[in-house]
């Protein structure tokens, strides 16, 4: 499974690189990471410092406009992996660049089967359903995420699913139960795969016997 950093944020991508395989981004990330305003440098050093894909999303709202903001983006870094919303805009822009332009789409903000299935007939490179934003209106995040799994095997689609909107440590390890290819989680999260007391625990007694 790919675990992507869902962050903006330089001094929380360089504290995780070891164990990161990408980046996802958002407007609200960008806009968190305070650099709204010089946000291609910011893009360009954040594919200068990770060697894998770097989801950055498009504002447009038409798909003429996305194209055209895609092709400006894919234009700062090899690495760059344009992202779209769910929307009907946002689909016709997957298809043109995926296939006439030849770039990997992500497309976001993904809350239903039926909408993955048309992502990935769009040609999307990833597909990101987000589980927590589901969880938080009492739907079950992880029931799409099974679903969509499923569906993707039953035909010859080339779409990745990238888990999004990630909550906590069991969301990751259900996400790979179930197949998932990828996902995309926040630093905290990962520190609380990293930790468990009884590591912790044990370690003060090695210590503690070593001295001894
Ligand atoms: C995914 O690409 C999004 O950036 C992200 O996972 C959204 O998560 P949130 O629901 O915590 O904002």
């Amino acid at each position: 499974m790919e675990i992507f950093l869902d962050s903006a944020d330089l001094g929380e991508i360089k504290e995780c690189i070891e164990f990161i395989d990408g980046i996802t981004t958002n407007p609200s990330l960008i806009a968190k990471a305070g650099f709204k305003n010089k946000y291609k440098d910011l893009i360009g050093e954040i594919c200068s410092t990770v060697k894998g894909p770097v989801s950055v999303e498009v504002v447009a709202h038409t798909h003429t406009d996305m194209i055209k903001e895609g092709l400006a983006l894919k234009k700062i870094a090899d690495n760059i992996v344009i992202k779209l919303p769910l929307t009907y805009e946002g689909l016709i822009a997957c298809k043109e660049l995926s296939t006439k332009y030849n770039i990997k789409v992500n497309v976001t903000l993904c809350f239903s089967s039926g909408q993955a299935l048309l992502a990935a007939k769009a040609g999307a490179y990833l597909i990101s359903p987000f589980v927590g934003r589901l969880d938080d209106i009492s739907h079950n995040g992880l029931s799409l995420i099974k679903d969509i799994c499923t569906i993707y095997s039953s035909y010859v689609f080339n779409t990745k699913v990238l888990v999004a909107s990630v909550r906590s440590p069991t969301h990751v390890i259900e996400a790979a139960k179930l197949g998932a290819q990828a996902i995309t989680i926040a630093s905290k999260i990962l520190m609380q795969m990293i930790a468990h007391p009884l590591t912790d625990s044990g370690l003060a007694t090695f210590e503690k016997d070593w001295n001894n």
